[in-house]
């Protein structure tokens, strides 16, 4: 009997590991803890866990998962889940299962993994993932005190041009014991760089992210158990200014916000080998000096660095400070203490220069071949002293002199003093530019290419998208979107990165954020930028046109604020993020009820504030269109507009599962505003809306008010004013372009559409690539309109670009239904001019693929569909008989269809695909 049951065993044993080398193919990765790749410091008690299935077999299922969450490594390894464990749950669900496990405290470290029953069998995740949690409560801060330094020194000015050095911070510890671990808990405002014993913590740079500090403050977190040592160690920090100090100090104050002098507060937590552990904060017998080389920072204007005045080994613990001050106590900032969930910024890439000429005034002018956001590095000779100047700028004029008129008042100046040695090497910490081309002077001997390096400073995400297509000037365009849109993130989404503005301005992303989604993992930095717009809000509802609201622009308007409900949803749409819809839904119904009470006239909204911001004008040196026939009326477009954030907050609503009252609300002011903005604005002899602008006629299609029967008629009327009124050319501005290509290609006219972002022509996307563009301008006629406002890295006028670029032209679109692309709708276009397209998406569930080319008369399609999701495929064809899958007949294939109009819908399990339509 024993011989019988060990034979059994064994029996059991082998198949169990043949079945495991069968599923080898399936595996669990990129386990993730609120979507934070590097989550060491999360305010949140129920953080949420995701992970993606990754599979080189079709047809994948998640049935069921089990999440194990322990407080040690030790027990996550001998399956002790002390702190989680779910059991077995059945479920398909694999993104942001909220942690449902013992209470989490201050600064508890949690190790993870979870284990997946599939249609195909069991996996358990590759890796263990980590979190920590932070410091949960402002009391946790104990006796932390914030230190600087609160008085301008001999160069510092405050002034329309604020200067102000530098502040260095040193601090010497005696850890008298062998550490286990540490952790660094650091505010540093507005930038920091620490250092322990010389050495830089992190590869971030200009951190923390901006925020309006008066609301919320973040600390960052890192593990420096690795840079600690028994005995001395030295602490070290810069601080730079930032947001927080060199806003323009002493211009405009009652519309510039500036918080104060740099200061910062720091915790560290040592815990020793013997179990006993120690605090270090800082206090005052930290040392300090602002007579260090950085002379100045100022975000607009550049950095000004002395190289003789380098303090070598200032950061190390063998440095003579007897000419530093004691670090005063100052005062907090006064906003609430976060961990900060968003990435930081980091030096993303390199550029190298494409050329270098001298100029007849004996400067030199460095071409990128790019326009770019971030700094640049020089490697140069000279003798002490001698004082090398970079200005900045983004064009040159026809006389190939420097264009920096349309920078206004910034100077965007760095200065580097030599110290005179034989190389010497530097780039600014605390500053950055939006730029092509760098203005050089104080040079001694011939410089080369070699001597300099771009560095492309942005948040530190993924790039999630790719683009390619048989149309060159749309390729082109796909790629000016992505230098855009990555150079203006900044720990928050800015409107342009080289003059003197670089603000957060809500209507530039409204719908330009879900385009960008499919080319950044911008989840979080967008998650954090809806708390800024709520930590903006005013008592009384009102939200303003920039959050963090650094320009104070509280001027009650409905486009702009309304970002703040049309930027949630994308992070739903896209991510599935349901949280930021609960957390934020209150305050966006406080903001539709305070326009309502406060502008609904006759149910409709006549205030407006920048109308179809934008427009082509009708000369091409002006901003703003002078001719009524181009502008849609104000009211119309706040009217409409209010309307589709009503539809929003009614899906929220019911999403979210809030008072019944609400949906009540939502759809009854619908009503009444549908009828009367039809009253007001709906020709009925013409078909058309108000004065016939493109505008006007699309955000009605767009948001579902044109009465279902009429609206093919308004429809053809618009498509009659870009084909013939518009020679087959733009006319919108950054409101109506949000929803043009998309309402083209709804209503069946893809072509046009495809015309519009294929044109080289004014006014187009593809003209401004035509003009030299390599990023995208403010204004369609950037290369010849006004100074004033005319910014060449400008992400606004992309409108709905990507977001067709993606949905309807690749194919790949989340289903409304199942966010997060859960189930992925593949409905490309076919019948344009493009004869292929590769496009690629990673989602929240894993890489999406969706490679088409017409080849004769065929149609051959490469799709990858990621496992534990499905797709919607749909192939232009009547007759199924026309389509293979896999080189299998789609009737012989066991593959669920079905014929809608003039196509065949195929539902896709996960995997790969070749699809062939004859
Ligand atoms: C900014 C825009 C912004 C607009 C609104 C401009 O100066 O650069 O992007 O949306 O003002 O007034």
């Amino acid at each position: 009997m024993k011989k019988f049951l060990l034979h059994i065993t064994f029996i059991i044993i082998s198949l169990i590991s043949i079945s495991a080398k069968a599923q080898n193919k399936i595996s669990v990765t990129n386990l993730q803890c609120e979507m934070l790749s590097n989550p060491e410091g999360i305010d949140v008690v129920k953080p949420r866990l995701s992970w993606q299935i990754k599979s080189d077999v079709n047809d994948v299922k998640q049935t069921s998962y089990q999440i194990l969450v322990a407080s040690t490594l030790e027990n996550l390894n001998a399956n002790k889940a002390d702190l989680w464990d779910s059991g077995k749950v059945a479920s398909n669900e694999s993104v942001n299962i909220v942690y449902n496990g013992k209470r989490l405290g201050d600064r508890q470290n949690a190790f993870w993994k979870v284990i997946v029953f599939t249609n195909k069998g069991e996996i358990k995740s590759v890796e263990n993932a980590h979190f920590s949690l932070g410091i949960l409560t402002y009391a946790d801060w104990k006796s932390t005190r914030w230190i600087g330094y609160e008085k301008l020194s001999k160069d510092d000015s405050i002034s329309q041009y604020s200067k102000l050095s530098a502040r260095y911070l040193r601090k010497e510890i005696d850890l008298k014991k062998q550490v286990k671990s540490a952790k660094v808990y650091i505010m540093g405002m507005g930038l920091y760089e620490l250092y322990i014993n010389g050495n830089k913590i992190g590869d971030q740079v200009l951190a923390p992210v901006p925020t309006d500090y008066t609301k919320n403050v973040k600390y960052n977190v890192f593990d420096v158990t690795s840079q600690l040592k028994e005995g001395k160690n030295m602490l070290g920090t810069i601080l730079g200014n930032g947001r927080f100090f060199a806003m323009r100090q002493d211009y405009k104050p009652y519309k510039i916000k500036s918080f104060g002098f740099p200061k910062m507060a720091l915790q560290l937590f040592v815990e020793y080998t013997d179990g006993t552990s120690e605090v270090i904060r800082t206090d005052d017998t930290w040392k300090l000096t602002t007579d260090g080389p950085i002379l100045s920072n100022n975000e607009y204007d550049g950095e000004e660095y002395d190289a003789r005045k380098e303090m070598k080994g200032w950061n190390t613990t063998n440095f003579d400070d007897k000419n530093w001050v004691n670090a005063r106590y100052v005062q907090e900032p006064g906003g609430f203490y976060e961990a900060q969930t968003s990435p930081n910024m980091k030096i993303m890439g390199e550029v190298k220069p494409i050329s270098i000429k001298a100029t007849p005034k004996g400067t030199y002018i460095l071409d990128m071949g790019q326009n770019m956001v971030g700094w640049l590095q020089i490697k140069v000779k000279g003798k002490a002293g001698g004082r090398i100047t970079m200005k900045f700028a983004e064009s040159l004029k026809v006389d190939g002199s420097m264009y920096i008129e349309n920078l206004r008042d910034a100077k965007t100046t760095d200065v580097y003093t030599l110290k005179g040695e034989n190389q010497e090497i530097w780039e600014p910490r605390f500053i950055f530019h939006g730029f092509r081309f760098v203005e050089i002077s104080g040079l001694s001997g011939t410089p080369t290419l070699a001597d300099f390096t771009g560095k492309v400073v942005y948040d530190d995400i993924k790039t999630t998208g790719t683009f390619e297509s048989s149309d060159k000037t749309m390729n082109q365009i796909f790629k000016n979107a992505y230098w855009g849109i990555r150079g203006n993130y900044k720990g928050m989404p800015i409107d342009c990165p080289q003059r003197n503005e670089r603000q957060p301005w809500l209507g530039d992303r409204t719908t330009g954020a879900y385009g960008e989604s499919f080319l950044f993992d911008n989840q979080t930095l967008y998650a954090k930028w809806l708390d800024d717009i709520k930590n903006a809000q005013t008592q009384d509802g009102g939200i303003p046109d920039v959050a963090p609201a650094f320009w104070r622009y509280y001027g009650d308007n409905v486009t702009w604020p309304g970002t703040y409900i049309t930027v949630a949803d994308m992070l739903y749409h896209q991510f599935d993020d349901k949280a930021v819809i609960e957390k934020h839904y209150p305050s966006m119904k406080k903001w539709m009820v305070y326009m309502e009470e406060n502008y609904m006239e006759n149910d409709l909204i006549a205030k407006d504030k920048y109308g179809d911001w934008c427009v082509p004008p009708e000369s091409l040196e002006l901003i703003h269109s002078l001719d009524p026939s181009r502008k849609t009326d104000g009211e119309l477009i706040s009217s409409a507009f209010y309307y589709y954030l009503l539809q929003k907050m009614k899906t929220f609503a019911q999403l979210i599962h809030a008072d019944a009252k609400d949906i009540q609300y939502y759809d009854s002011l619908s009503e009444k505003i549908k009828t009367a903005f039809n009253a007001k604005f709906f020709n009925k002899e013409k078909n058309i809306y108000a004065n016939n602008t493109v505008t006007a006629n699309v955000l009605p299609l767009a948001f579902g008010l044109v009465p279902n029967n009429l609206q093919q008629q308004v429809f053809e009327n618009m498509v009659r004013e870009i084909e013939v009124t518009h020679k087959g050319h733009i006319s919108t501005g950054v409101i109506g372009t949000q929803f043009l290509m998309r309402t083209l290609s709804t209503f069946g006219r893809t072509d046009l559409a495809y015309q519009l972002a294929s044109n080289k022509t004014y006014p187009s996307w593809g003209y401004m690539a035509a003009n030299g563009a390599t990023t995208i301008w403010e204004l369609w006629n950037g290369n010849t309109a006004d100074p004033k406002m005319n910014s060449q890295n400008h992400v606004m006028l992309l409108g709905d670009l990507m977001v067709w670029y993606y949905e309807n032209i690749a194919g790949i679109k989340s289903n409304p239904e199942t966010p997060g692309f859960k189930q992925i709708i593949m409905k490309p276009a076919f019948d344009t001019k493009l004869t292929y397209v590769n496009a690629s998406y990673e989602s929240v569930h894993g890489l999406i693929k969706s490679n088409w080319k017409k080849v004769k008369k065929a149609l051959e399609w490469n799709i990858s569909i990621p496992a534990n999701t499905t797709a919607l495929v749909y192939l232009p064809t009547t007759d199924s008989k026309n389509i293979t899958v896999n080189k299998t007949k789609l009737e012989k294939a066991s593959i669920a269809f079905k014929a809608e109009g003039n196509q065949q819908v195929l539902t896709l399990e996960s995997g790969d695909y070749i699809l062939k339509l004859n």
